[in-house]
């Protein structure tokens, strides 16, 4: 490492513990953007745990197998993909932690959420991985759903 390098990483610690974890967290965000929903971003374990809470919080409206039925969309399938697609996996989250289920609103706690999603991505057909979604809205958002494998 050559001596300007060290006193730039140096400046960027000192800069992190002057002004807190506002601004590390922007330094690091700007380095994971990339991940998207093709990344292995949940486990087996998790999207089985998911399935059990959808069948409890969300089946008597969006239909036992994510289809939909009356006003209740379809939460799988190529209109909800692509739909989402572009917009980060966490404004996803939040649609479903502030908005669903439509008779409770906010009634799921963010775990559940999180296995809640990692169900429905499985449903959609994405690789499952060793670590689990987590339940922060601000790194789900770093992970970019994408609907058609590039
Ligand atoms: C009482 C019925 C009801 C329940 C229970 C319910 N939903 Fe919904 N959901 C709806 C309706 C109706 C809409 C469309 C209108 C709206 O956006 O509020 C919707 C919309 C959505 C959307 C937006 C879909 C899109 O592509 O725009 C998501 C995501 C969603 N629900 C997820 C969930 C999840 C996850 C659960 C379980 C935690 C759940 N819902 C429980 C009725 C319900």
């Amino acid at each position: 490492m050559t001596r300007m390098k060290l006193m730039t990483t140096g400046l960027i610690v000192i800069g992190c513990a002057l002004y807190g974890a506002t601004t590390c967290t922007a330094v690091r965000a700007s380095q994971d953007a990339t991940k998207t929903t093709w990344d292995a971003v949940f486990t087996d374990a998790q999207a089985k745990r998911g399935d059990a809470l959808y069948s409890e919080n969300c089946a008597k409206c969006h239909a036992p197998d994510l289809t939909g039925a009356d006003v209740a969309p379809a939460l799988t399938g190529g209109d909800f993909t692509s739909n989402w697609s572009d917009l980060s996996v966490g404004d996803l989250f939040e649609r479903m932690r502030i908005g669903m289920p439509a008779d409770k609103p906010g009634s799921v706690s963010r775990q559940d959420n999180a296995d809640i999603l990692a169900f429905m991505l499985f449903k959609a057909g994405f690789p499952t991985g060793a670590a689990e979604l987590p339940t922060q809205t601000e790194m789900l958002n770093q992970i970019k759903f994408v609907a058609q494998k590039k």
